[in-house]
């Protein structure tokens, strides 16, 4: 089943110079395409509507800091299966539960600097996909 994600390299990602190697990894699964790519500094609104269902939650406040700390690059993800595929190659929000050979258990520690996003359900990609690539929908 073809489907398109909405995919963050989040601000530690791009920072530490990890954006090929995350890219790569996408770009390498068969018959997945990335058909839009953007780097660019998220500002509050952008940030309050994508993650407006956490707001209260007590991560909300210091995740929308971390996201607007430096640029993001954002992706779609199009192909077989790729809502569940690119959340399987990100591994659990938690880095350290994430299984090595996933892009958070390879490089990540921290929760909140997780160093990618990836839509959850063909619901989320699709609201997503309005806020960050309004021109595609
Ligand atoms: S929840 O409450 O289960 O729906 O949350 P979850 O899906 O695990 O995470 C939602 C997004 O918040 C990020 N997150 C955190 N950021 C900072 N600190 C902590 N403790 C934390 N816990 C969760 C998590 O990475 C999700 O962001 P995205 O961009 O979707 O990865």
């Amino acid at each position: 089943m073809s489907q398109r994600t909405l995919v963050l390299l989040k601000p530690d990602a791009v920072r530490r110079g990890l954006i090929g190697e995350i890219i790569g990894r996408i770009e390498r699964k068969a018959d997945w395409t990335i058909s839009a790519l953007e780097l660019r500094t998220l500002g509050q609104d952008v940030l309050e509507q994508h993650y407006g269902e956490h707001k209260g939650k007590p991560f909300y406040e210091p995740l929308v800091a971390f996201m607007s700390s430096g640029p993001v690059v954002a992706l779609v993800v199009e192909g077989e299966r790729v809502i569940e595929g690119v959340r399987a190659l990100a591994g659990p929000t938690d880095p350290i539960a994430a299984a090595p050979g996933s892009i958070r258990g390879d490089f990540g520690t921290i929760v909140r600097e997780n160093l990618i996003h990836a839509s959850d359900s063909e619901e989320s990609a699709e609201r997503e996909l309005k806020i960050f690539f309004p021109s595609l929908v």
